[in-house]
């Protein structure tokens, strides 16, 4: 029975069809729009894919180095094309002498260039300043972890100063000696400072070579030594991801093939990664010049973020082509095999027992313990005949070695548009014989786009691949901005994912991380600075799906049915149920992406009586336009209420602009 009836008729079909379940209205009055939704409790669907949210991680946006990962020195090793960038001379009362950059007999090969210290007098201090990534962001009361490989004579101090040159705290270290040796000390933080800067001063006349200059605060996520920062990881872990796809995109294609991703420099001693150069510098936005990879955040830290955060772990590897916007490199066929042997090598270094090469590296580098990587991607968004040429020998190698794993291939940069050929290609290809697991699909388009889309996979071939929408992300107007109108229409195209979960088994938004002033690409998930991290709409959006995601897919339909003609292109209603097999909930994903608050019945057949009270998770704001910031980061946050039931259903209220998680406990 349902509370307060609204005089509409029932609708005569039970249905999984999307048609059904999309509700279009005329935006004409101020009224609550009216409709009922009803949900097939007692006639279950398909299984929802367990793996259907997850993360997609690449250092885009100083994602990594100067965010996730937590290094607050900037080019630590000297190897920016720029080779004191981010480094400042310090000369101090009646000091006298010379800093150069060196290469001769350096710490590695991998690490060519160092400076020295040549001090012909200390006075009140010769050295260097790091001024971080944007400051060195400082809390009173936190040890730092400094270190510093270093060779020479003259003892050194390491001082943490604020902007005014206030020491904040400081340690000493003895002269290292002749050799190259890593010297570490620990600095007690005095005071909070957003814009620190550490300094190394050698304390007597002399000479000292420094490299890998290296500062971490003491609580990184779970206080791991080259660890990452607590509060980003913590907004990941809190997103509840069944998987996380690293560590790209775009980077893994490289501008060209030398500056590709290689996860084999990735591992071991970080003085022995050697730097890579990040793509992304010289993007969209021009506010990242000198924008390296430390590779500090490398494949161990990543295969151990996931099993941290629960995440099952989705390396992508270069398939021998660089990036088809940029040089178009490609690996001639007759020189593959070096990047099939990365590809084995790496499931071998995740999996492998510690008796395997890899398995034995991975048990030195302390995590004797296979990760149990189940997918690997194969190239990132490579499209055309030079990918499929390439891609179908690696499939083959890694299935010959590792039947069980699953590959993911790419599908191109986009499915319509521009992109349709390629994406078109791809699939054409899959018809024909070319074999895939998991084909990856991306779409950034318009929140209208994505309002269009969201049945495009009902139709989809239930017998072919399965699909990953890899990367996604509604762009709202020329800005892009994370607003709430872009947030909701990313959360109707959830209830279609939800919805096909038998074929769309995995999806992430992209990109993760922003960092506030830079970054190169919006929008995205979450932004943060140096001290502070806030989720945009969207980030609420893919945690409340994933965390609320149901095991079943329950029919459910929407009355009154769609408006005939372009129902998508008016203001519409999207609904997604299923069943939580674990607490017996039944669960509503409810959109109202239009500006009117819906008034809805809900009806629950199949069951006898709902309790009284169920729970409504409400993400919404005043304005479509709403977006959070660092100054305001909860403007849209999600709230929960309770809602009263009567018998078997409820009447519920949807606010414009909103999306509406129902939790309804049966008795
Ligand atoms: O997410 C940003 C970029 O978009 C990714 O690196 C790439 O795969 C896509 O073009």
């Amino acid at each position: 029975m349902l509370l307060p009836r609204l005089g509409l008729p029932l609708a005569t079909a039970l249905s999984f069809s999307a048609a059904a379940t999309t509700a279009a209205f005329a935006a004409d009055s101020a009224a609550p729009l009216p409709t009922r939704i009803t949900v097939d409790v007692a006639h279950p669907g398909h299984a929802v894919s367990p793996l259907l949210h997850g993360i997609f991680f690449e250092d885009i946006n100083y994602g990594a180095d100067g965010g996730l990962y937590a290094e607050l020195v900037q080019n630590r090793s000297f190897e920016h094309d720029d080779n004191l960038f981010s480094w400042a001379g310090v000369r101090r009362g009646g000091a006298g002498g010379t800093m150069t950059v060196e290469t001769e007999n350096p710490l590695n090969a991998k690490n060519p260039h160092y400076v020295r210290l040549a001090v012909t007098a200390p006075g009140k201090g010769f050295g260097l300043a790091n001024s971080g990534f944007g400051g060195i962001a400082l809390k009173a009361n936190e040890n730092y972890f400094f270190s510093v490989r270093a060779r020479g004579d003259i003892p050194l101090k390491a001082v943490l100063e604020d902007e005014t040159g206030r020491p904040l705290g400081e340690c000493a270290l003895a002269a290292p000696g002749a050799q190259w040796k890593e010297l570490e000390g620990t600095i007690r933080g005095t005071a909070v400072a957003r814009n620190a800067r550490l300094v190394v001063l050698a304390t007597a006349a002399g000479h000292a070579d420094l490299d890998v200059v290296s500062l971490f605060p003491e609580h990184t996520w779970k206080n791991r030594r080259n660890g990452l920062r607590a509060d980003l990881v913590q907004m990941l872990a809190d997103m509840h991801p069944a998987f996380m796809r690293f560590p790209g995109g775009c980077i893994v294609e490289g501008k060209d093939l030398l500056n590709r991703y290689q996860w084999k420099d990735t591992i071991g001693d970080i003085a022995d990664r050697p730097q890579n150069w990040n793509r992304w510098q010289d993007a969209v936005r021009q506010t990242a010049p000198n924008y390296y990879q430390t590779y500090g955040l490398g494949f161990l830290e990543y295969f151990q973020l996931c099993e941290d955060i629960g995440a099952e772990p989705l390396p992508i590897i270069n398939c021998g082509m660089a990036c088809q916007f940029q040089s178009k490199e490609l690996v001639p066929l007759t020189q593959i095999d070096p990047f099939v042997q990365d590809a084995l090598d790496l499931i071998e270094f995740a999996n492998g027992p510690v008796t395997s090469t890899w398995g034995a590296k991975r048990a030195a580098l302390g995590h004797p313990e296979p990760f149990h990587m189940k997918m690997i991607g194969v190239g990132n968004e490579q499209w055309g005949e030079e990918y499929f040429e390439r891609y179908p020998i690696f499939y083959k190698a890694i299935k010959a070695k590792y039947p069980d794993m699953q590959i993911v291939t790419g599908a191109g940069p986009g499915v319509d548009a521009g992109d349709e050929a390629r994406w078109k290609l791809a699939w054409d290809k899959f018809k024909s014989g070319t074999p895939a697991d998991i084909v990856d699909e991306h779409f950034y388009r318009s929140p209208q786009w994505f309002l269009d889309n969201v049945n495009r996979y009902d139709t989809q071939d239930r017998n072919g691949p399965k699909v990953f929408a890899g990367e996604f992300a509604a762009h709202d107007g020329r800005a892009k901005k994370n607003t709430l109108r872009a947030a909701i229409a990313e959360a109707a195209i959830m209830t279609g994912f939800v919805r096909n979960s038998d074929v769309v088994t995995m999806t992430s938004y992209a990109p993760l991380f922003a960092k506030e002033g830079a970054w190169q690409w919006n929008p995205d998930l979450i932004w943060f600075d140096n001290a502070h991290v806030y989720g945009s709409p969207s980030y609420h959006v893919q945690a409340l799906f994933s965390r609320n995601r149901p095991d079943v897919v329950l029919p459910t339909t929407v009355s009154p049915l769609p408006a005939a003609g372009n129902a998508a292109a008016k203001p519409s209603v999207y609904v997604v149920a299923g069943l939580d097999r674990k607490t017996g909930e039944t669960i509503l994903d409810v959109v109202n992406a239009t500006d009117r608050e819906v008034a809805a019945d809900v009806e629950l057949r199949g069951i006898a009586r709902l309790a009284p009270e169920a729970k409504a998770i409400v993400l919404t704001s005043a304005s479509a336009d709403d977006e959070n910031s660092l100054d305001t980061p909860d403007k849209v946050a999600p709230r929960e209420e309770t809602a009263k039931t009567s018998g078997s259903g409820l009447s519920h209220r949807f606010p414009a602009n909103s999306l509406t998680i129902l939790r309804l406990r049966s008795l």
